[in-house]
């Protein structure tokens, strides 16, 4: 792997260490658990009566022991025994029924928090998929939302637990002999101080071994589709993919030995000095014991309750180091939240006039969102975020499609003509100017309005790796079989998809991956037929084609655009010779407009346009500009 990418992954991890946790935070997370907080009341008392029943029984030990040393009769001994019983029994019960209530307790915080970023992340607008890296996105949803629910279940709540029985075990302790309890808690701070070291570094290398785990499911999400699969094979060196890959892997076996030797380190010193403290107890003890100042059954006890006090302390010590690492993963959830979607649903919202739909530009600039107002540096896997703003884009771009009527755009590669195609659909919004759509600024439209309103056919028309039939559903979830067929027929697919050995549940591969360039354009205008949208975008639909395709997508397009409002973005100047208007656009502008004669009588720019193309080589075939 490149050295910068370790250093920025380093730096992401290192400004996460240093951040403080905030009040703020907490406070949030309380409110994630307010729902759950009778649940949440339950466990805790439940907790207090387990540290309880856990205190009693070393003390009802003691007193059998009393009881066989004083001689005073077996009817006190069998009844201790029963209570024992009984108490073993109960302590039983409660545990489940504690871990039942702490696993509905993390399991429905997981939900909450997963359907919450989920939905949050749909409402993201596009530039936030374009920077983001889908694996680190993925990794925020499965892994930072587990390690929150961890820390809220079993980290929160493990500390209520411990400190309960800590403090009554220590107040029984020291009632019984508090010269003891004082001389066996010496050793303590012997442990407990390098106990918290190592669960600092515990802590820090769970926390490279998440980035790395992070890093590798971005790798594989990305190299693993079968668009990166192609690209890697095609040009990519699949020995050094799979070189850094294991470097990494390579690197978490490494942080998982260290992780599980320091954890044992740990547990085997916490049974060392607990062994040694139980010594000093029976010792002491004894020899109190013998002098008659303690009882034998206060020695029993004392012993019992001591193996019972180390654990919790432990536990308590490396608490601090535990929550909040796993708080971090909280933050790291509601990082994802509190972006704020650039383009969202006004409250006013309406929908589109019903009718014939106009389109309309008016004196609209644009440029693209710099990367700090709608992205994460740590999901796109850089240590800080670009914060120039965009170059401007598109420039004072006015011009009117009337309810019926076909506009053009035509121009070189990067003049802005998709990006004046996504700003309809509020896949972007406009900086200056408004965009209209029935008279109405996009911006005053719900997006359900404008998706009925709207179709478009993107340069990579996109298939979700599913059956044909579901890409299809996708565009108006009521169809019926016959709605399908009749857009197949329209969209001429239909004696293709009719020859296919699973016709309509044919699964199309990932992206599409399995269809022809041209079935898969064809398959994407029969999804836009079947919203029968007012108006319609096509953005190159036919640019990858070769002839005998672009016929057929043709043929399909034809019957996308009979009358609707159409916006066609087109290389092959054939496909606009018809368009109302051609807009010509260089470098964000619009240069000319006007029909075909009007600007072949112009001579201008779109005549120079017309001319390479149809002087050259006087073939539709040959393309205006490299397809982009
Ligand atoms: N998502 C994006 N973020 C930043 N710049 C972009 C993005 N998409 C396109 N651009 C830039 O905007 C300009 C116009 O691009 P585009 O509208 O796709 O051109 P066209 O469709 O006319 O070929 C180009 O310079 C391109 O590099
Ligand atoms: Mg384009």
């Amino acid at each position: 792997m490149e050295v910068t990418a370790w250093m920025s992954l380093h730096h992401a991890m290192n400004a996460q260490d240093r951040r403080p946790l905030s009040r703020a935070t907490l406070r949030r997370i309380g409110r994630f658990a307010r729902p759950h907080r009778r649940m949440l009341a339950a466990f805790l008392v439940f907790s207090v009566l387990m540290a309880v029943l856990a205190v009693a029984t070393p003390v009802l030990a003691g007193r059998v022991v009393d009881a066989i040393v004083d001689g005073s009769g077996t009817g006190t001994v069998v009844w201790l025994a029963v209570v024992i019983a009984v108490l073993a029994l109960a302590e039983g019960a409660l545990g489940l029924a504690n871990r039942w209530l702490s696993s509905r307790l993390g399991e429905g915080l997981i939900l909450q928090l997963r359907t919450t970023v989920f939905d949050h992340v749909q409402r993201m607008p596009v530039a936030f998929f374009t920077r983001t890296r889908t694996g680190a996105l993925v990794s925020r949803l499965n892994n930072d939302v587990i390690g929150a629910q961890r820390a809220f279940s079993d980290t929160l709540s493990g500390v209520v637990s411990n400190l309960v029985t800590l403090l009554l075990t220590f107040a029984v302790m020291v009632g019984i002999s508090w010269q003891i309890t004082l001389l066996a808690l010496v050793l303590l701070p012997v442990f407990v101080l390098p106990a918290r070291r190592m669960g600092r570094k515990l802590a820090r290398l769970q926390r490279e071994a998440a980035a790395h785990d992070a890093a590798m499911s971005t790798q594989m999400t990305e190299r693993f589709s079968a668009p990166g699969a192609t690209l890697v094979k095609l040009f990519g060196r699949p020995a050094r993919e799979s070189a850094e890959f294991a470097a990494r892997a390579g690197r978490v076996r490494d942080i998982g030995v260290r992780a599980a030797m320091v954890q044992h380190v740990f547990v085997t010193a916490l049974t060392v000095v607990s062994a040694l403290a139980l010594a000093l107890v029976y010792g002491l003890g004894g020899f109190f014991s013998l002098r008659g100042q303690l009882d034998a059954g206060a020695v029993v006890s004392l012993a019992l309750l001591l193996t019972r006090l180390y654990a919790p302390l432990t536990a308590l010590a490396s608490a601090r180091v535990e929550v909040m690492s796993a708080l971090v993963s909280f933050e790291r959830v509601f990082e994802v939240l509190d972006l704020e979607p650039l383009v969202a649903e006004r409250e006013t919202a309406g929908t589109v006039p019903d009718g014939p739909a106009a389109v309309e530009f008016d004196a609209v600039s644009f440029a693209y969102p710099s990367a700090d107002k709608v992205s994460l540096a740590s999901l796109e896997e850089v240590a800080s975020l670009d914060t120039r703003g965009g170059v401007q884009v598109l420039h004072e771009v006015s011009f009117r499609a009337e309810p019926g009527q076909m506009v053009a755009l035509v121009g070189s590669s990067g003049a802005g003509k998709s990006t004046i195609a996504q700003l309809l659909p509020r896949l972007y919004d406009a900086d200056e100017g408004a965009v209209r759509l029935g008279g109405v600024d996009v911006r005053d439209l719900t997006f359900e309005s404008i998706r009925e309103t709207l179709g478009m056919v993107t340069q990579d028309g996109h298939l979700f790796h599913e059956s044909i039939r579901e890409n299809l559903l996708l565009a108006r979830p009521e169809a019926t079989e016959d709605d399908l067929w009749d857009v197949l027929r329209r969209a001429r697919l239909d004696t293709l998809i009719a020859s296919l050995p699973d016709g309509l549940e044919t699964i199309v591969g990932e992206r599409g991956y399995r269809l022809s360039g041209g079935e898969r354009q064809r398959l994407t205008i029969a999804r836009l037929l079947l919203n029968r949208p007012r108006v319609v975008i096509l953005d190159e639909a036919t640019a990858h084609l070769d002839s005998t395709s672009e016929a057929a997508v043709q043929e399909a397009l034809g019957e996308a655009l009979e009358g609707r409002t159409a916006v066609v973005i087109a290389h092959r100047l054939s496909t606009v010779r018809a368009a109302d208007l051609i807009l010509v656009i260089e470098a964000g502008r619009i240069v000319e407009r006007g029909t075909h004669d009007d600007l072949l009588a112009l001579n201008g720019r779109y005549a120079e346009l017309h001319r390479t193309q149809f002087d050259q080589r006087p073939t539709s075939e040959t393309p205006l500009e490299p397809v982009g």
